[in-house]
């Protein structure tokens, strides 16, 4: 708390917001053609915030982050859009800035720790890389932090285990390592890709509290993406909700989840497991269509059970709903409980 206050009051930068995403596109320049993976991506997140982005297989949330962090591979190419943090449009900086900012500002849990994580050093020397790098720590200082953070992130025996490999850790541990070399930098934004997929139901549950700890603890802001609405409404204040490379609804998640406004979103929440449902999960029809060929109209109206012809058409403006902040692009949204 006294670091978010101490954050408010050295706030140096001019815009509204910690982070201002505007109108991001992500292509992938394939044999095939041009994948649009991200696909003029909006939206923004606050000092201390949890954000989510939610959406299936192949929405586009990992590139989204990706081309946030300049890290798109090839032949990815960001080919649109800025994406400021503290006022600072990333997509300018040079490659050397662009480290600078990834170490000390806005951080990646990856999707897969074993890619995140260098299978050839011991899981201490990396937390200790990131710590004396971003902190400067040295010696027995540096030594005593990396024991910390590993307890932090519930490794146990900590002292005993800074000198295994990642293969020697569970997938759990791999998972919370990766977390604190991500903790380590002590970035304002921290992005966690899938951070609980590879971890059972209770070390699930247990990572997710040592987040929502540690968020209390720096005040760092989170984006959790996901395919797990459950996880949205447990960890965060506000949600994106993805589609083939757009942002169909976004919004508060208590305005999100009670007034759900885009029918690919009401997919989504019945997919929800219900504590006293014990009938099956529905699943959605269809797929998600090719990034290469979107159809015209609406993405998701070839899957839509209500579409009209205007849906196959013509893509929907975006329209706010309850409250300001919480905004679909459906050409009848809010109508289909
Ligand atoms: N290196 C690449 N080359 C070509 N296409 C890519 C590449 N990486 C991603 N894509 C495409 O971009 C689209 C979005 O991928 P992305 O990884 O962002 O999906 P996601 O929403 O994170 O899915 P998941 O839930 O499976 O992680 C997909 O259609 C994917 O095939
Ligand atoms: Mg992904």
């Amino acid at each position: 708390m006294t670091q978010q206050m101490e954050q408010t009051e050295t706030k140096s930068y001019t815009g509204d917001h910690l982070l201002d995403v505007k109108d991001l596109s992500v292509y992938f320049f394939t044999r095939r053609g041009v994948a649009r993976a991200v696909d003029g991506v909006s939206f923004h997140l606050d000092e201390g915030e949890s954000l989510g982005i939610v959406g299936e297989s192949g929405s586009g949330k990992s590139v989204t982050a990706l081309g946030m962090l300049r890290l798109v591979p090839p032949p990815g190419e960001i080919v649109k859009g800025e994406v400021y943090l503290e006022g600072e449009d990333l997509t300018k900086l040079s490659g050397r800035q662009m480290r600078k900012i990834r170490g000390r500002k806005m951080s990646m849990i990856l999707q897969d720790p074993m890619t995140s994580l260098n299978p050839s050093f011991a899981i201490g020397n990396q937390v200790a890389e990131s710590l004396s790098i971003h902190q400067g720590l040295r010696g027995k200082t540096l030594k005593n932090k990396v024991v910390d953070m590993l307890k932090m992130v519930r490794i146990p025996a900590a002292e005993a285990r800074v000198g295994d490999f990642p293969h020697q850790l569970s997938g759990g541990m791999r998972q919370r390592s990766a977390g604190a070399i991500g903790i380590s930098c002590m970035p304002k934004i921290l992005i966690c890709d899938e951070p609980t997929t590879a971890l059972d139901m209770t070390i699930q549950a247990q990572y997710l509290e040592l987040l929502k700890d540690v968020q209390e603890e720096t005040g760092v802001a989170f984006i959790f993406i996901t395919h797990d609405m459950g996880i949205v409404a447990k960890m965060c204040d506000r949600v994106n909700v993805m589609y083939a490379g757009r942002i169909v609804e976004s919004g508060p998640v208590l305005d999100v989840f009670r007034n759900p406004s885009h029918p690919y979103t009401i997919s989504l929440l019945r997919c929800l497991p219900r504590l006293e449902a014990v009938e099956r999960l529905e699943s959605i029809d269809g797929q998600p269509p090719d990034p290469h060929v979107f159809p015209s109209g609406c993405r998701f109206a070839p899957r839509c059970p209500k579409a009209q012809a205007i849906c196959h058409e013509t893509y929907p403006e975006t329209t706010v709903m309850t409250g300001t902040d919480h905004l679909a692009a459906c050409h009848f949204p809010g109508d289909w409980k």
